[in-house]
C-alpha cells in the first residue's frame, strides 16, 4: 500500500441497505491481503459495526474517551484476534450527537492514520449532522445501494453532498442484487442504477441468506474461507478498491445454478 493512508467513507442515505456488512466485510478482506486496516464506527446513534465483527465483548473505551482524553487511541481501538491486521475504533455515547463536530472526526481520523494503510468509516443512514460528520474526515467513498427506487433516490443526494465536499474518487456497490427480479424487469437493472448515480461500480452483491446469518453469529462473511456468492463479492471489492482489475459480472451469470454451472462444464469436456 502507499505511504499515505486512504480514508474511505462507506455511506448511503437510506438506512438497513448494508454500509455496516460491507464495512465490515470489507474490513476483514482487506485486512486478510496484509493492508493494515481500522474501521470506524461513525455511527454514533445506533452503533453495531462492533457486533458485527464479533468484538462487543472486548470495547472498554471508545472514540468519546479519545476525544475526551481520557484514554488513548491505542487503548480504545480493539484488534481483532483472528485478523491481527483490524482494528476497530468504536462509536462513543448516543448522547455525543449533542456536540460532536466535524473537526472532532477529523481529529480522530488524523490520530488513526499513522498507524494504518486504509481507514474505513460507517456512516450513519440519512443526510444530517452525523452523516456530515463522518464525511468530514473522508477523502474517498463508497455509496452503497439497494436496486430499489427510494434507496437510489436517497443515496442520489448523497452523491450530491459527496460532491459538494470534495470527496473524491467516489464508487458504487449494489447490494442486494436478485438476478432474476432484476432479468423480468421487476428490479431495477445494473445499468439503470449506474446511469442514474453515475458513479463507477465496485461491486454486486447478491442477496444471500448467509449475510444475514453471519451478521448474528458476529462472523462476517469473509473471515472463514466461505465461498457463498455474496463472501466473494465483498472479497473482489476489496480488491477493485487496491487496484486489481477484476470485472464485475453480469447478474445473470451469477445467478446461473450450481447445475447450469456442471452442465457447461461437462459440456466443455464433451465438445
Ligand atoms: N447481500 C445481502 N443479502 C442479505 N441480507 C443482507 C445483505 N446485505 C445486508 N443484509 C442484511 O440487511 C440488514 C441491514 O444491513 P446493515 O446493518 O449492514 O445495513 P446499514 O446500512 O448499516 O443499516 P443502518 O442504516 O441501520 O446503519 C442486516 O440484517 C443484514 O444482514
Ligand atoms: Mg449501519
Amino acid at each position: 500500500m502507499s505511504s499515505t493512508p486512504r480514508t474511505i467513507l462507506i455511506c448511503s442515505g437510506k438506512g438497513g441497505v448494508g454500509k455496516t456488512t460491507l464495512t465490515a466485510n470489507l474490513g476483514i478482506a482487506l485486512a486478510g491481503e496484509g493492508v493494515r486496516t481500522a474501521v470506524l464506527d461513525a455511527d454514533f446513534g445506533l452503533r453495531n459495526l462492533d457486533l458485527l465483527l464479533g468484538l462487543e465483548n472486548r470495547i472498554v473505551y471508545t472514540a468519546q474517551e479519545v476525544l475526551s482524553g481520557t484514554c488513548r487511541l491505542e487503548q480504545a481501538m480493539v484488534k481483532h484476534k483472528q485478523v491481527p491486521n483490524l482494528s476497530l475504533l468504536p462509536a462513543g455515547n448516543p448522547r455525543m450527537l449533542d456536540w460532536l463536530k466535524p473537526d472532532d472526526m477529523k481529529r480522530i481520523v488524523e490520530l488513526i492514520k499513522p498507524q494504518v494503510d486504509v481507514i474505513l468509516i460507517d456512516a450513519p443512514a440519512g443526510i444530517e449532522d452525523g452523516f456530515r460528520n463522518a464525511a468530514a474526515a473522508a477523502e474517498e467513498a463508497i455509496v452503497i445501494t439497494t436496486p430499489e427506487v427510494s434507496a437510489v433516490r436517497d443515496a442520489d443526494r448523497v452523491v450530491g453532498l459527496l460532491q459538494s465536499q470534495g470527496i473524491s474518487p467516489v464508487a458504487l456497490v449494489l447490494n442486494r442484487v436478485r438476478p432474476k427480479m432484476m432479468a423480468n424487469q421487476e428490479m431495477l437493472g445494473v445499468s439503470d442504477v449506474t446511469d442514474i448515480l453515475a458513479l463507477p461500480l465496485l461491486g454486486l452483491v447478491l442477496e444471500d441468506e448467509q449475510v444475514i446469518v453471519s451478521t448474528n453469529k458476529g462472523e462476517p462473511l469473509t473471515l472463514n474461507g466461505t465461498r457463498s456468492p455474496a463472501a466473494q463479492a465483498y472479497r473482489n471489492i476489496a480488491k477493485r478498491l487496491r487496484g486489481e482489475e477484476i470485472p464485475v459480472p453480469d447478474p445473470s451469470e451469477l445467478n446461473r445454478g450450481f447445475r447450469a454451472r456442471v452442465r457447461d462444464l461437462m459440456n466443455k469436456r464433451i465438445f
